[in-house]
């Protein structure tokens, strides 16, 4: 792969969410020393009721296209990796695409190749840009991982989101080399149907450990300069470990080189296709210098992965500010107990909830087209009708609205209406639990979210509501 090709911005997403594996150990009655020793996990980092792989990954893609300073109009491929689609049928990057304000003529397609979709995007985004076919890419990862409760994968739940703006030129970090070796290979699997993964747990590490070295193996013989850090898929702490120890690394270069990611995967656990993406967004944005290369290399059950080296060509000290950070993902957390956690599997409800009046405070932000009729919220790119009332015979009229990225509070009241009838009256969902915490004048920034969801298998209406700005 060309040398100029690499990448020109990137961002990360974490819900604040955190169980203490502490206390999941205290329910399973398990010696929390196995969670956080035997796995080298702390944390699980669990989505809020209207957080899900779309909304993480916009917010996620958000951050990388505001470091990159590209408009999204110069997107022109959008590609998600995930296993955790929230539809069967219906990409998420074609989505995100349109609350990003991308172009209708960008390519979205998504990847369900489990953790090393992430990582597929970004050859993918790279290969199109190589081409000709596009200037700029979008490559996203969002995942929730999850298991049975009492199963042994359990403990390594998490969530998470990244993404990378690719383009070609004066590129951050380029794109040096790439690897891929995939086999059939049933270590772990999720028929639609089902909710939760079959795995065969020990099988999957060795399944793991094989598919990184023959990885590794081809890259090494491509003869690139040694490493400076490595990025190994996470499904927790200990298979970095297992898989430094079998490319040879010695004690030295496994603390230097590869423990300083163990700071992500224990405040987050496992994040399937986001989970390496974010490590090695954590050594560009604390550990790297100019000329330093990172070899990433993923793992996706099933089973493939890919090797990346990575070069930083430019200091990126002065990029890492201009959206948040992985680090203040990390920080930025509420812990919550087992019981939480076990009522939010089985769908908490979320009520009364906050709706209030805003005033903008930047020109940047989301639109959408609201049906004066039923309420509902639309993409302004697709075609101009409400669906439900076209479908039904009924009159409607499409009103344009605006949602500024920046905001001011300027009112806000609990109420249990249903979402929709409040946007049609001017008011937008304010994320805050207790009506304590708000003041009228206060900053908001903008937060996509699950405003709606109709009926357990149906529609799931994307939007914008707001939160206090940090
Ligand atoms: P388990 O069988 O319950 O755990 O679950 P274990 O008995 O193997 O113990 C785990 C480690 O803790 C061992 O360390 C124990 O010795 C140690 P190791 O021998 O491996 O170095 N231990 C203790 N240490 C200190 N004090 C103690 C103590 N007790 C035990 N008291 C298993 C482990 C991996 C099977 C389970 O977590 C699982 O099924 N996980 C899901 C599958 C998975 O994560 N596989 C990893 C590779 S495949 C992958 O990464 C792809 C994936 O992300 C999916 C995708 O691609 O989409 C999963």
């Amino acid at each position: 792969m060309s040398k100029i090709i690499g990448i020109i911005g990137w961002g990360s997403y974490i819900p604040s969410l955190r169980l203490p594996l502490t206390d999941l150990a205290k329910a399973r009655n398990v010696d929390p020393k196995k969670y956080l020793k035997g796995l080298i996990l702390e944390k699980m980092a669990l989505p809020q009721p209207y957080e899900d792989a779309v909304t993480m990954a916009f917010e996620a893609a958000k951050n990388a296209l505001d470091r990159s300073k590209v408009n999204p109009e110069d997107i022109g491929i959008v590609v998600v990796g995930t296993e955790s689609k929230p539809y069967s049928v219906k990409s998420v990057a074609g989505i995100i695409k349109d609350l990003l304000g991308c172009s209708p003529y960008a390519y979205v397609g998504d990847y369900d190749a489990a953790c090393a979709g992430g990582i597929q995007a970004i050859v993918t985004c790279a290969a199109f840009i190589k081409s000709g076919l596009a200037k700029f890419g979008l490559a996203v990862a969002s995942d929730i991982s999850e298991y049975e409760f009492y199963h042994p994968g359990e403990p390594t739940q998490g969530a998470g989101a990244a993404a990378f703006v690719i383009g070609k030129g004066n590129v951050d970090v380029s794109i040096e080399n790439f690897v891929a070796y995939s086999t059939d290979t049933n270590d772990f699997f999720r028929r639609s149907e089902e909710r939760y993964p079959f795995v065969y747990g020990h099988f999957s590490e060795e399944a793991y450990l094989e598919h990184v070295i023959k990885t590794h193996e081809k890259i090494v013989s491509t003869r690139s300069p040694k490493p400076d850090y490595y990025a190994f898929h996470l499904p927790f702490g200990k298979m970095a470990l297992k898989a430094s120890k079998r490319i040879g690394l010695d004690d030295e270069e496994v603390e230097r080189k590869v423990k300083p990611s163990f700071e992500v995967v224990k405040a987050t656990g496992n994040q399937y296709a986001a989970s390496i993406l974010n490590v090695v967004i954590h050594f560009l944005e604390n550990m790297v210098n100019v000329g330093e290369r990172i070899e990433a290399i993923s793992y996706g059950s099933g089973a493939q992965s890919i090797g990346i080296i990575f070069k930083v060509e430019h200091d990126l000290k002065k990029k890492v500010n201009l959206a948040p950070t992985l680090n203040h993902y990390l920080r930025k957390s509420k812990l919550v107990d087992v019981k939480y956690y076990e009522q939010r599997r089985r769908n908490l409800k979320e009520k009364p909830l906050i709706f209030g009046k805003i005033e903008p405070n930047s020109t940047n932000g989301v639109k959408r087209f609201i049906c004066e009729n039923c309420g509902m919220l639309l993409s302004p790119y697709t075609i101009k009708k409400c669906p439900r009332c076209y479908e039904k015979g009924e009159n409607f009229r499409l009103r344009e609205i605006f949602y500024p990225f920046k905001a001011k509070l300027l009112s806000f009241e609990e109420t249990e209406k249903d979402v929709f009838e409040e946007m049609l009256k001017g008011k937008i969902r304010i994320l805050e639990e207790e009506t304590e915490n708000l003041k009228v004048g206060m900053d908001l920034k903008l937060k996509v979210i699950k405003l709606k969801v109709e009926g357990k298998n149906g529609l799931i209406h994307y939007g914008p509501a707001y939160e206090k700005q940090e």
